[in-house]
């Protein structure tokens, strides 16, 4: 099966390249990445020398480019990670979040239906559902709860979403759509909480914690998130939504904290700033349907994940290093410069 991967030079579209090439060895994987800001193909030098994988530095907007690709590859699958994906930065400037989220979904799934209704897949986010209050712990997002956002990154996330479904109720196309909660683990870009806070606690630097700390995020291993893609996409219901979280639910500021003690700092380096506007307060996923139809439920207690991803930031401090002094950018002329 050839599949076509976007967003592969980002946290889960990388993760899930080489979580794929692991598993289905006799698969030929093809990434699509416009190499934004977030986008790092150091994280792919791993696989680059791999026959059956291809990257092509493409914006999924790009009719023609991505059209192109699907004329050579004659894609079996696509899975669309690609998107802007940072709440901060979509409240500073939502444009290029519509254009990316909302257009590039557009296009993809354009050239799916141009080359023979090809299965497509859409990673999705659980912050389509808003947010949940923090004194009612019994109530958590289900695949029935109503579409309801609050940040620009959230409503174009949705937009896409909707865009989705009714390609596949209007032109049939065989779509599913997987809505996870957050991720955490290597590979994460040092501007999401759980990467930065270990990034600055190792400089020393202070932890920028947005109001009282208190909002909630339900945390999986990225991991985790790949294996229930790969089920989805191979033994999912078609036209269906599938929520993806563990019930590992935490407050900012005790994950901070927690991150401070496994590496031995001070709390002395909170520093509590202004909240983020619209802030939402608290993310939680019921992952029955997911469990009860496809047997997946997480492997990765928070307890190891969170182990394993500070060590691996211990163990690759050239990767987000060269993230922090900007080095990064130049990978892809040293990688393709004399291709
Ligand atoms: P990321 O920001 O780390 O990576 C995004 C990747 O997409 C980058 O490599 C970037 O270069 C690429 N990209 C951006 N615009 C592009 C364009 N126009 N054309 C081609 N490539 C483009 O994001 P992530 O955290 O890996 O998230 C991946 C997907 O998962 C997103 O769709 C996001 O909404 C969703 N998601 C993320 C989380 C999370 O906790 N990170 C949770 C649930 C869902
Ligand atoms: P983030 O990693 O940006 O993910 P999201 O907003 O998509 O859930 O933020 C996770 C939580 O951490 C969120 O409640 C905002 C908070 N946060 C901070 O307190 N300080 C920070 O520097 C960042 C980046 C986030």
């Amino acid at each position: 099966m050839t599949i076509i991967v976007t967003g592969g030079a980002g946290f889960i579209g990388g993760n899930f390249i080489h979580y794929h090439l692991k598993k289905h060895p006799e698969d030929r994987v093809v990434c699509i990445d416009k190499l934004t800001y977030a986008g790092n193909l150091s994280t792919l030098v791993p696989v680059m020398d791999n026959p059956n994988f291809r990257f092509c530095k493409l914006d999924i907007c790009d009719r023609e480019g991505v059209f192109k690709v699907f004329e050579e590859e004659k894609p079996d699958t696509v899975i669309n990670f690609a998107a802007e994906s940072h709440v901060d930065r979509s409240i500073d400037n939502p444009g290029i979040f519509l254009q990316t989220n909302i257009i590039g979904t557009a296009t993809m799934m354009d050239s799916c239906r141009a080359f023979g209704n090809i299965r497509y897949h859409q990673v999705s986010t659980d912050e389509v559902y808003g947010d949940l209050p923090l004194d009612r712990p019994d109530l958590f997002f289900t695949e029935e709860t109503p579409i309801h956002t609050s940040s620009p990154y959230s409503s174009s996330k949705a937009g896409a979403d909707l865009l989705v479904q009714a390609y596949h109720r209007t032109y049939g196309l065989p779509v599913t759509i997987s809505r996870c909660s957050n991720n955490y683990g290597p590979y994460h870009f040092p501007e999401k909480l759980i990467p930065l806070m270990i990034a600055n606690c190792l400089n020393d630097k202070p932890l920028p914690v947005y109001g009282e700390g208190k909002n909630v995020r339900d945390w999986l291993y990225v991991e985790d998130h790949c294996k229930a893609i790969d089920l989805i996409v191979r033994k999912g219901r078609i036209g269906e939504v599938y929520n993806v979280g563990g019930h590992n639910e935490m407050a900012n500021i005790d994950i901070v904290k927690l991150i401070i003690k496994e590496l031995g700092k001070s709390e002395d380096l909170i520093t509590y700033v202004t909240d983020r506007k619209g802030h939402d307060l608290r993310y939680a996923i019921d992952p029955t349907k997911i469990h009860q139809e496809l047997g997946w439920l997480p492997e990765t207690k928070f307890a190891d994940g969170i182990k394993k991803t500070i060590q691996w930031y211990l163990d690759h401090r050239e990767w987000w290093e060269e993230i922090i002094s900007g080095e990064y950018q130049h990978y892809y002329e040293k990688m393709y410069g004399n291709r």
